[in-house]
């Protein structure tokens, strides 16, 4: 049925080299696998289940932030159009839209399509008076794209939720800040969702939870591996390793084999010595100072901090103003 309101926007992401990266982060000096393997359907669901862990208060630290705001209050005359990264799913901006008055229009990005596409029906469907384009697009895509086209005579407000910022290299932060700020253009908002920096075993417990969830989520990378790229790994034979890294405030993650093997995969060999790493994940941890110097010298200013009780977690909404 034709949804008038919905617009599909797609770019066509290239697809992933799955094997192509396997190989090249195992033959690497210091072995590495990316996080980005770890979310097929299995790992997805993996992930939901950290979410819900009761040592990760991260998300539950967010929507607690969320649900508390009153009003969010942008200067501005103009309808707001509500553009969110990583937003397959529609269910953060629907409660942002509570905290929110004259959103006009809503853009999902996201590179998983399908998921991305039938929520933005749905809400479509549920919202008639919304405009919603959805557009499947890569990190890298969305520097090229025309985004004043589509929100000329509204005020952007950029939404990342979740603090995936902190997963997130030094470079490719920057190069992302860069595009958040093509993206709000010098009048517009940004609301960003951040993890602050804590006592460390608070941090360590958060990803080495007592119900193992984020254990299986990291190792699900080496079964997705046995399952699509024709591998031997026996998983039993790596452990989940969470550090705290003080000097660069962010927990990494290793996988680190527990003996001297060698794995098979897609017909090659690679061999790890017993406790060698594999590096899987870092997710870094903020204090207020550096969210302010990170952004600012994008042109994002920091106007207004919403935190929890305990300062685990912020939601900070940045102005955009002219660098
Ligand atoms: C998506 N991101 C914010 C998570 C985090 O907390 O850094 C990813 C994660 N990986 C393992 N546990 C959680």
């Amino acid at each position: 049925m034709y949804t008038p309101n919905l617009r599909l926007i797609d770019l066509e992401p290239k697809a992933d080299d799955f094997l192509g990266d396997v190989e090249k982060g195992l033959n690497s000096a210091s072995k590495y696998l990316s996080p980005k393997y770890c979310y097929d359907q299995i790992g997805s669901k993996y992930f939901d289940d950290i979410c819900q862990a009761n040592d990760y208060y991260l998300t539950r630290v967010e929507r607690s932030i969320m649900k508390q705001i009153e009003m969010i209050k942008l200067d501005t005359a103009k309808p707001v159009a509500v553009v969110e990264l990583g937003g397959a799913s529609s269910t953060k901006f629907r409660e942002l839209l509570k905290h929110l008055s004259h959103v006009q229009m809503y853009m999902p990005i996201d590179i998983s399509r399908e998921l991305l596409f039938s929520e933005a029906e749905a809400l479509a469907k549920d919202l008639p008076d919304l405009q919603v384009k959805a557009v499947c697009a890569d990190y890298q895509q969305l520097a090229q794209f025309p985004w004043q086209e589509h929100l000329t005579g509204m005020t952007p407000l950029l939404f990342f939720p979740g603090s995936t910022l902190g997963n997130l290299s030094m470079e490719d932060t920057h190069a992302l800040l860069k595009i958040c700020k093509a993206i709000v253009s010098d009048d517009g908002y940004m609301l960003l969702g951040a993890d602050l920096l804590k006592d460390e075993q608070i941090l360590v417990n958060a990803y080495s939870d007592s119900d193992r969830a984020n254990e299986r989520f990291n190792l699900n990378v080496l079964h997705r591996i046995n399952r699509e790229l024709e591998g031997n790994i026996n998983v039993d034979q790596f452990r989940h390793d969470v550090r705290f890294n003080r000097a660069e405030k962010k927990i990494d993650i290793n996988l680190v084999s527990l003996i001297d093997q060698t794995i098979q995969i897609s017909g090659k060999d690679y061999h790890l010595k017993k406790d060698e790493p594999i590096y899987a994940e870092s997710s870094r941890k903020f204090e207020r100072s550096d969210i302010e110097t990170l952004t600012s010298t994008h042109g994002l200013q920091p106007t207004e901090w919403w935190t929890d009780a305990r300062d685990y977690y912020a939601v900070i909404l940045l102005k955009s103003v002219p660098i």
